[in-house]
């Protein structure tokens, strides 16, 4: 659409939301997760040179953690014996009073004129005060002066988890600790250490040594250029050999250092697939006995079950934790369909089929871990073909399988990739550096509730927490990690830890402002709010009015804005809260500072057509995975955004052919429909859109087909509208078709007809 053309000959009805601005006192604290009770006191505590810190016997361990404050100087812990009065000055670490209510996971941090208090009846929780004591430091310009607070806090779940994939990409020890730190002082208590993957195993295994001479190694240092590139290993010692692994020992330090922070380390040892590298060494555990042939273990050989025993066995000893995360997702059936060994299982024990086969193995994995006094945990796949009777379940492809497994009474860890995965972009790709796709701002992760409303009441206490994933396909470098980690993590922390009635979008927002001095401290290579805006627009069938929001990654930005085609200047409206339309137009949105637009404009067509509201005919189905809002998704008035996944986007895996009734004969003017191509995830551009009309619903009279022209090799985030002039043209129906030539998956936006 020629939008000035239009923007002249239309009119516009907008109005404006209006809402406070939220301010906040110059001595606020700015704690994430946000506290559940945080009282404001009169007065400050100063940080002298030298501060005494006292702490019950219980709580000297914790208390060294007190070294790493900013600005708290002292020498030793002095203990406190048991009932000894309070010290006048200076940090006490003080246990609970058998009657004191506070909670068994909760603490208490009281901070006066005179000393700095932390209560609570466990070491674990006492902990999380000190990180409290710690952030508020670090986020403060004046860290030897803190305000006085009365605070009284707990977590909403016990299981807060960060997932780092360090296969893909090797990171140092070094890199691991700091990166335990972080999560410690935004309370973060588990780290899921994904160890073992195609790209490399990074675990010392001493009775296999090829897993670590041979399998930790390849040739390429970038994944993608391995992944194109015939994915082979190559013996450590070679001087192209790329890549790494930590020994038992560096583990066991790591371990350590995370449970000084209150935090698990989880290891994640991938089975039956994902598990190339392995095969490549030990070319026997696979269907063919040949390398680089298959990522799935041969399930019928019982070589693969004394293999992976063996490997667990050192795996428990060195990792104390109670959970053992054993992989699990996405086999690949093909080689056991063909594989007699396999083949001979299903049958010997009555199995259903290659899903009964991957059960039967991870329910064996389970028997086993459980004899050892250890819990398994699995991707949701493991739901499939049944699941083994104790385990787990980490719900990924959306919270279905948390769902299922929550209400058949397993325990579930939430970790969806809708709002959890950080390898998605954070804000439009345009600009930024490659990642695998998918669009996950601030705001999506910061707005996730882990308890879905479809498990029953009942069923809630199994869902344990949240994780967010961190898979480094795309994450070369540590510096890569923390650009796509932070501040997300920042807003898992308080989906993880404060009550949903807490949370509250402009205040996390005010308080992160103060986090950037803190991630800043800690050297991290975060990823700052861009200037970026997104418009959005839904329709009201009630209304027939068009409302459009405008998000930005700045904290209360100036934004000004346009409906008429027009560049917004200086004196252009200031968007508040909501534009409401009657109209099609475009808005148009840039952030002023001092006066002057900062960053690109921003615009959105917003189109109230024809066709809206209007039935729509599927004469080929669209995939399953991606309904979006089903028959209505295509004429609902509502554009999709930079990602297939936000629910406005339809997929097919075959070819996009449907029919839309206009009700009556119409003069038509134009028919417009946008698709996106992503080719890492196999989304690709139709070959070409055709468009046929007709009044009488049977006979079409096609009009010429629009080709593609994006290349399939463009491996960029891409978007193209096709285009049809239909004035001079009247019809009832249009039949739309466009062609999946690559087969993957198809993408498409609204159809728009005017
Ligand atoms: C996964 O993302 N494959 C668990």
């Amino acid at each position: 659409m020629n939008t000035t053309k239009w923007a002249a000959a239309l009119s516009f009805a907008a109005t404006l939301y209006l809402t406070p601005q939220i301010t906040y006192a110059q001595d606020s604290l700015f704690i994430i997760p946000k506290p559940l009770v945080q009282l404001a006191k009169k007065g400050h505590y100063i940080y002298t040179t030298h501060t005494d810190v006292f702490a019950n016997p219980d709580f000297k361990e914790a208390a060294a953690l007190l070294k790493e404050h900013p600005y708290l100087k002292f020498e030793e812990v002095k203990i406190l014996k048991n009932g000894k009065h309070l010290p006048k000055q200076g940090v006490a670490l003080l246990k609970a009073a058998k009657d004191d209510p506070l909670a068994q996971d909760a603490y208490r941090l009281e901070i006066t004129p005179y000393r700095i208090v932390i209560t609570a009846h466990q070491p674990q929780a006492l902990l999380q005060g000190i990180s409290t004591l710690r952030q508020i430091a670090y986020t403060r310009k004046d860290t030897k002066s803190l305000p006085a607070v009365w605070i009284e806090d707990r977590p909403a779940f016990g299981y807060r988890g960060l997932m780092l994939d360090v296969s893909r990409h090797f990171l140092p020890l070094s890199f691991l600790k700091k990166y335990v730190d972080l999560l410690s002082i935004y309370k973060l208590n588990t780290f899921h250490w994904h160890l073992t993957d195609g790209a490399g195993w990074r675990l010392e295994i001493k009775k296999y040594p090829e897993l670590t001479r041979f399998a930790a190694w390849r040739t390429d240092a970038s994944w993608k250029n391995w992944w194109n590139n015939g994915r082979k290993y190559v013996e450590m010692g070679n001087p192209n050999a790329s890549g790494g692994f930590y020994t038992a020992e560096q583990a066991r330090e790591l371990i350590a250092y995370a449970a000084k922070r209150g935090i698990t380390v989880i290891p994640e040892i991938e089975m039956p697939a994902h598990s190339e590298e392995v095969l490549a060494a030990y070319p026997n555990l696979s269907c063919y006995g040949l390398p680089y042939k298959n990522s799935e273990f041969c399930i019928g050989n019982e070589d693969t079950f004394k293999f992976l025993e063996n490997v667990l066995d050192e795996v428990l000893e060195i990792f104390p934790s109670k959970y053992i995360h054993i992989g699990g997702d996405e086999a690949d059936k093909t080689a056991w369909k063909q594989c007699p060994k396999c083949q001979k299982v299903i049958k010997d024990f009555d199995l259903t089929d290659e899903h009964g086969l991957q059960s039967y193995a991870i329910k064996r994995m389970e028997a086993y871990l459980s004899k050892k006094g250890r819990k398994l945990i699995g991707w949701d796949e493991i739901l499939e073909g049944g699941l083994a009777p104790d385990a787990t379940v980490m719900s990924w492809r959306g919270e279905k399988g948390g769902i299922e497994a929550a209400n058949s009474g397993h325990d579930v860890i939430m970790t969806p990739g809708s709002h959890l995965y950080l390898d998605s972009y954070q804000t439009n790709p345009i600009g930024q550096p490659e990642s695998i796709g998918g669009y996950l701002p601030l705001k999506k992760v910061y707005s996730y509730q882990p308890i879905p409303a479809e498990i029953e009441l009942a069923k809630q206490k199994h869902i344990l927490g949240v994780q967010a994933n961190v898979w480094a396909e795309y994450m070369p470098t540590s510096n890569q990690v923390d650009y796509m980690v932070f501040p997300r993590a920042i807003a898992l922390s308080e989906v993880a830890w404060t009550p949903e009635s807490r949370k509250n979008w402009d205040d996390f927002q005010a308080r992160l402002q103060q986090h950037y001095r803190l991630l800043q401290q800690f050297n991290v290579n975060y990823y700052p709010p861009s200037n970026n805006l997104s418009i959005l627009s839904s329709f009201d069938m009630a209304s027939k009015l068009a409302r459009v929001t405008i998000n930005s990654e700045q904290f209360q930005p100036e934004i000004r804005y346009t409906i008429d085609g027009s560049i917004p200047t200086v004196n252009s409206p200031i968007y508040k809260d909501g534009i409401s339309l009657n109209h099609s137009g475009t808005v148009k949105a840039v952030i002023f500072k001092d006066q002057l637009p900062i960053g690109k404009v921003q615009e959105l067509e917003i189109d109230l057509h024809k066709a809206i509201g209007k039935k729509v005919t599927y004469n080929n189905k669209y995939s399953s995975n991606y309904p979006a809002q089903k028959e209505l998704t295509l004429v609902n008035g509502q554009t999709g955004d930079l990602t297939y996944g936000d629910g406005q986007w339809q997929g097919f895996l075959g070819d996009l052919d449907v029919t839309i009734d206009l009700e009556n004969p119409q003069a038509l003017q134009q028919l417009k429909m946008r698709y996106m191509q992503l080719t890492g995830p196999g989304v690709y551009m139709p070959a070409y859109v055709k468009v046929a009309l007709s009044n009488d619903g049977i006979s079409f009279k096609a009009l010429p087909q629009i080709d593609n022209d994006v290349p399939y090799t463009d491996d960029s985030l891409r978007f193209k509208t096709f285009i049809f002039d239909l004035k001079g043209h009247t019809a009832r129906y249009l039949r739309i078709t466009a062609k999946n030539e690559k087969k993957g998956f198809m993408f498409s936006d609204e159809i728009v007809v005017y």
